[in-house]
């Protein structure tokens, strides 16, 4: 039987902005590893591909930003509702120059998304289900975003126009704005119950992200 020392009753757990990247670090290699980001990242993958996968960040961030509306609506936003974060306008901005006025009729979402809206859906004004999901796109944007963007800039010739999904022009570094976001993250008032349930549906997160990719590959990647 595991017995508990007096040391690690006194033990401070991480903050939870640690315990999310730790928790999810095996999630996040195998996304960064799945076949579609790979093609994405050698300038393999053909350019309907990636118009395929704005179509999906579409329906996803049309139904993360409804959560967070929700959670500023309800007053349980823990200050993690940030607007210069919005995605949308942008990938509406990107479709219509990729596709055309008409992007609407002539998107679909594949079936990983659909799960993926569900679940997110199911988010209702919960915080610590909102955390998850937003940690997970908005840091990921942040970070490895904007490598996928200079990848797509130099495989497929675009600049700006179609990819502004990865600009955040009202951010002005993001490394610093990064940072504010962990305290954030940190600073929220959650039960250790709770906080475990912020990095299981993180990884949760990680999976749907996964799930994406694993259709789009389907559909583009040869
Ligand atoms: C080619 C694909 C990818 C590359 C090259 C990449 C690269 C990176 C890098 C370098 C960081 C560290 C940034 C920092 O500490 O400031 C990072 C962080 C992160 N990425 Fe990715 N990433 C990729 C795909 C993804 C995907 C698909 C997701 C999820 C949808 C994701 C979610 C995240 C998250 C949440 C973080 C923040 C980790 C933390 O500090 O807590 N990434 N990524």
């Amino acid at each position: 039987m595991a017995v508990t020392t007096p040391d690690q009753l006194l033990e401070p757990a991480p903050p939870l902005s640690a315990a999310l990247r730790a928790g999810t670090r095996q999630e996040h290699e195998d996304a960064e590893r799945s076949a579609f980001v790979e093609h994405l990242v050698d300038g393999t993958l053909p350019l309907a591909g990636y118009v395929d996968l704005a179509a999906q960040q579409h329906a996803i961030y049309t139904a993360l930003e409804a959560a967070g509306d929700r959670l500023v609506a309800a007053g349980t936003h823990g200050d993690l509702v940030f607007p210069e974060l919005v995605r949308v306008p942008a990938i509406e901005k990107d479709l219509a120059f990729l596709v055309g006025a008409d992007w609407r009729a002539r998107v679909r979402v594949l079936p990983a998304t659909a799960d993926y809206v569900a679940r997110l859906g199911q988010v209702g004004d919960d915080l610590p289900r909102y955390a998850a999901h937003a940690y997970t796109r908005y840091l990921g944007d942040l970070s490895g975003g904007q490598i996928l963007q200079r990848m797509l800039e130099r495989h497929h010739g675009l600049a700006g126009d179609g990819v502004s999904f990865y600009d955040f022009p009202q951010i002005h570094k993001l490394k610093p704005f990064k940072d504010v976001y962990r305290e954030r993250l940190d600073a929220l008032d959650l039960t250790p119950a709770q906080r475990d349930e912020v990095v299981e549906e993180a990884r949760v997160a990680f999976r749907l992200n996964r799930a994406v990719f694993t259709d789009l590959a389907a559909a583009h990647v040869r």
